[in-house]
């Protein structure tokens, strides 16, 4: 594989130009470089098996069945525990000192409007306040995702309920939009507030994470999300929230979304691509060495042709891939090698920095946020803090530490 050059240098050209093109939320480095904080505010029980392993709840549970076999009232307080230490200061330190610029963080909605009939935990506000704080305080801006809606929209454990997918209901859709109204309220008045520890804080709302779509054979319609996602903007907006408003792509890449929510009506808006090797795909019998191979010469052509949205965003990625995942544990010298360069790889794929590609930033592809921040399984290709941590990642990804990187395509 040749070293970084030409690439990187007609990159570095553009960067000047990038943030006028690209979303307001965006910083002078010109692309997201970011990370997920899952598992936390909205459980997943292969993230953190140990929660529901002391509460005698299945692995696969939703955040709803969790709270069905710990009781209503006592989930927050069963949850405290873990909301307080799956993720710390100190990781929020270690993610910026590595050079990541933003954290999206997962929600459920009960964090906001918990109703006396459902079995999901109070509590949660506090502990994102206090993130978001620690955040800012060490240079990041966090992106709010709603993870989990009512009735859930894609049925898996993510979206706090597993099961059917109840989300089209127009009862679900309208509490949807009053929730993110909520949510976006809240914001502004840290924005108002005076308060220097978390004015100007987050960067960006998305509105709904992982709708399913027919592109995955779900129930959720185009036409039901195109009529959400305005709704959900207006409601956004008029609360007075002038951040970047994420979508979802629902996984059905080009098609659906081309003109929706376009400007100049609509300003500031990103779609969020989700974009892994690790469940099937084209590149589900390569050989880990080939998957790299693939992601510089078919993924980083892939969004920078993108023709949906004006910008895209891969708000979820990681190194996972469907065979040959590296073994969980301490990496060997090979595995650490190949996850770096995996790492790189796709960074420069997502925003176009690719050789041969548009130059970082100036593509529609606007940077990307690894999923996830911890495991706590040792998952390697999953885990950004253990790459850092036993040098499965360069100590740095800011763009000057990675133009130093032995790995380009
Ligand atoms: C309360 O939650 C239940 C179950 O999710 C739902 O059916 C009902 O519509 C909700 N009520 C309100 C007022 O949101
Ligand atoms: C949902 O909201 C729309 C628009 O405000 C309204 O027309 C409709 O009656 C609402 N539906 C339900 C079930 O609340
Ligand atoms: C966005 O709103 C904040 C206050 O909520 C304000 O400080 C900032 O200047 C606004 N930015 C733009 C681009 O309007
Ligand atoms: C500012 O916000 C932080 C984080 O929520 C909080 O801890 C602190 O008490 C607030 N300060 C003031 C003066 O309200
Ligand atoms: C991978 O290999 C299996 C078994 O040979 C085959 O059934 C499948 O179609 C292959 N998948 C791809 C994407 O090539």
């Amino acid at each position: 594989m040749p070293r970084i050059s030409l690439a990187f240098a007609a990159a570095l050209a553009c960067a000047a130009a990038v943030s006028a093109a690209g979303p307001a939320s965006l910083d002078a480095d010109g692309v997201y470089r970011g990370v997920n904080l899952g598992g936390w505010l909205v459980l997943e029980s292969w993230l953190s098996p140990s929660v529901f392993a002391k509460h005698g709840v299945a692995a696969g549970a939703g955040e709803w069945q969790f709270c069905e076999k710990v009781g209503r009232d006592q989930c927050g307080p069963a949850l405290q525990e873990h909301w307080d230490t799956w993720l710390t200061e100190a990781h929020i330190a270690t993610l910026a000192e590595a050079g990541l610029q933003y954290a999206r963080i997962p929600l459920g909605y009960w964090i906001v409007d918990r109703n006396s009939t459902e079995p999901l935990p109070a509590g949660g506000w506090w502990y994102l306040e206090r993130a978001v704080g620690w955040l800012k305080s060490h240079g990041m801006r966090a992106v709010l995702d709603l993870h989990g809606a009512p009735g859930s929209q894609n049925g898996h454990d993510n979206s706090g309920r597993t099961g059917d997918i109840q989300w089209p209901r127009p009862g679900n859709v309208n509490r949807t939009v009053a929730v993110l109204a909520e949510i976006a309220r809240r914001v502004v008045a840290w924005d108002a507030s005076g308060n220097a520890s978390m004015a100007g804080a987050v960067a960006g709302i998305e509105v709904l994470n992982e709708p399913w779509t027919p592109a995955v054979g779900g129930p959720v319609t185009y036409d039901l999300l195109r009529d959400f996602y305005v709704r959900a903007y207006d409601a956004v907006r008029e609360q007075g929230f002038n951040g970047t408003i994420w979508v979802s792509d629902g996984f059905a890449g080009s098609g659906p979304w081309v003109g929706v929510l376009a400007p100049p009506q609509y300003t500031d808006v990103l779609l969020d691509s989700h974009l892994y090797h690790a469940f099937g795909g084209p590149t589900t019998n390569m050989t880990a060495w080939d998957t790299v191979r693939f992601v510089c010469d078919q993924d980083g052509p892939g969004v920078a042709g993108r023709t949906d949205a004006d910008w895209v965003v891969v708000g979820e990625w990681s190194n996972a891939v469907t065979k040959r995942n590296p073994p969980g544990g301490r990496l060997q010298g090979g595995a650490a090698s190949w996850l770096r360069a995996m790492l790189v790889a796709q960074l420069g794929a997502w925003d176009g920095s690719f050789a041969g590609g548009p130059g970082r930033g100036a593509g529609p592809g606007k940077g990307s946020f690894f999923w996830n921040f911890r495991t706590e399984t040792g998952e390697a290709g999953w885990d950004l803090l253990m790459l850092l941590d036993q040098a499965g990642a360069p100590p740095q990804l800011s763009t000057a530490a990675l133009s130093e990187f032995e790995f380009s395509c």
